[in-house]
């Protein structure tokens, strides 16, 4: 591949074209009792015997595979494999760093129906967001080593006096670790690695327990389109264990992690404690996401709209739709809408084509999911909750709910699931609202729907979040096109698959020379 031709967001598969989802089909068909294997790869060699099965979280009595969790010692060795590996891979050509990348974007690509597959089975994600999922992670690969490229090939010569030269040479900072979550056991997986190898740091990459399937078979496809085996180390484990052990060991030289706000809390503090370096901290956290619908909104692209940024990926999206504010003159007509388009939801296995919406991750997500909803039914008004057919039972599913309450502050926490939270506003209160969103501290992700221009445009200078989207859906950032990440308690920036990221992971350095 040419990496310096124009990039391209990768195409995916449109399951609407039967020529197109057939041969999908059945190459999917292949991989429906598939045993994977899953492990830590330390120098690329599998560690240990399988010490645990993982069900699918849409059907119990499917076993997706086994997996070895590693020990805090597997984890030294994973650091100090990295450790050493640094120096040289530092002083790969960065076109050699990106080249590898994009043979893994096209391998990624060429496995596209496995990874699926695992996708649908092991995360429970539907067939539409599996495809998503494949498509950001080849993304992701394409758009890093692009701008490794356009970023670090040549270092900047900056303007001096006379007879001086100033030039400023950016390198890998060493062993990155990348602790990435279940939601997107792919895309954000690879993404967070990818980033870290263009900047010339080795990685040791720590995925979600519940992934561990999908991060293992992506390391195998690295090892085989040719990654060195000491660059990236993979560690499959607990966070307790695992992840401790990793973000406090002196060897590793930045942290990226995605996943709750309270984890990240603890790897700063873990961060902060350790001393003999300040330790580069990327995190991307969660959030408590509104959208706000004046009068002049139309009500039929709202409740689209709601509805997908609220239940796709059954609203495990750290970018879904929690607290919907309605102008309370367009308040019933939108509801009234809601339920009708809440009662079309399918819930069902992910592999179905019909399904909009799969099962949550796990029981505690569940369990925890359903404890909310009983507890804001009772001070809130329950609006529509979409029933559940019979076989829900076999797996982790969440009935799509919508309940009416007074406003965001009645949430003391993000609920991570298919919950819509509707309040209604009178016109005056517009600042006031804008300002208990920011109130809460996060900041990831806004939804206005307004057909006036001026004040949707007040709106999104006022809000304190990342990414604001305007009459359209709010979730689904696309790499290359709307940098994602938020700001408060959603994160430090930079923003994955936008312009600035990979600095974060480089280090600076400026050489003067009196010539
Ligand atoms: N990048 C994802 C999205 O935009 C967030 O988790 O939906």
């Amino acid at each position: 591949p040419n990496i310096f031709s124009d990039r391209k967001n990768s195409l995916g598969t449109n399951l609407h074209i039967a020529a197109m989802s057939q041969p999908f089909y059945e190459a999917l068909a292949q991989w429906q009792t598939h045993q994977w294997q899953g492990a830590s790869m330390i120098n690329g060699k599998s560690t240990g015997q399988k010490n645990r099965d993982v069900q699918s979280p849409a059907l119990h009595s499917d076993i997706v595979g086994q997996v070895n969790d590693s020990d805090a010692q597997q984890v030294s060795q994973a650091i100090e494999v990295a450790y050493s590996a640094f120096p040289g891979w530092k002083h790969t050509p960065v076109q050699q760093r990106a080249w590898l990348l994009l043979r893994l974007a096209d391998s990624l690509e060429q496995n596209k129906s496995e990874l699926i597959a695992l996708c649908v089975r092991e995360a429970g994600k539907t067939l539409q967001d599996s495809i998503d999922e494949v498509r950001e992670a080849v993304d992701f690969c394409r758009y890093y080593a692009r701008q490794s490229e356009l970023k670090f090939c040549n270092p900047m010569v900056m303007p001096g006096p006379t007879g001086e030269s100033n030039i400023l040479g950016f390198s890998g900072r060493g062993v990155f670790a990348c602790i990435s979550p279940w939601n997107f056991p792919l895309a954000i997986f690879i993404g967070q690695i990818a980033a870290a190898l263009a900047a010339g740091n080795t990685v040791v990459a720590k995925p979600a327990e519940q992934t561990s399937l999908i991060a293992t078979r992506t390391f195998e496809l690295m090892f085989e389109i040719g990654f060195p085996t000491d660059v990236v180390q993979l560690i499959c484990g607990d966070g307790a264990t695992v992840g401790n052990t990793l973000t406090s060991d002196p060897r590793i030289s930045g942290v990226v992690f995605t996943g709750s706000t309270n984890t990240a809390m603890r790897i700063n503090q873990t961060l902060a404690a350790r001393t003999g370096s300040i330790v580069p901290f990327i995190a991307e956290t969660g959030g408590q996401n509104a959208m706000i619908v004046d009068s002049t909104a139309l009500p039929e692209q709202v409740v689209t709209d709601a509805v997908h940024s609220a239940f796709a990926s059954a609203g495990q999206r750290c970018s879904a739709l929690r607290v919907m504010y309605v102008q309370e003159d367009i308040a019933d007509r939108v509801i009234t809408l809601l339920k009708g388009a809440m009662a079309e939801l399918k819930v069902g296995h992910p592999s179905h084509y019909s399904s909009d919406l799969g099962p949550v991750i796990d029981q505690a997500a569940q369990t925890k999911l359903l404890a909310h909803i009983e507890a804001i039914t009772t001070s809130g008004q329950l609006i529509y909750q979409t029933p559940l057919a019979a076989d829900a039972q076999q797996g982790y599913f969440v009935p799509p709910t919508a309940i009416e309450i007074e406003g965001i502050e009645q949430l003391s926490e993000e609920q991570f699931g298919p919950i819509l939270h509707v309040v209604r506003f009178k016109a005056k209160e517009l600042n006031k609202i804008v300002d208990s969103i920011n109130g809460t501290g996060f900041g990831l992700t806004l939804g206005i729907h307004s057909r006036n221009e001026g004040r949707a445009q007040q709106i999104a200078q006022r809000i304190n979040v990342g990414n604001v989207y305007i009459n359209r859906d709010q979730i689904g950032a696309m790499v290359g096109v709307q940098p994602f990440g938020g700001q408060g308690l959603s994160g430090t920036g930079p923003k994955a698959g936008g312009p600035q990221y990979l600095l974060r992971f480089a280090t600076e350095k400026t050489i003067t020379n009196n010539v």
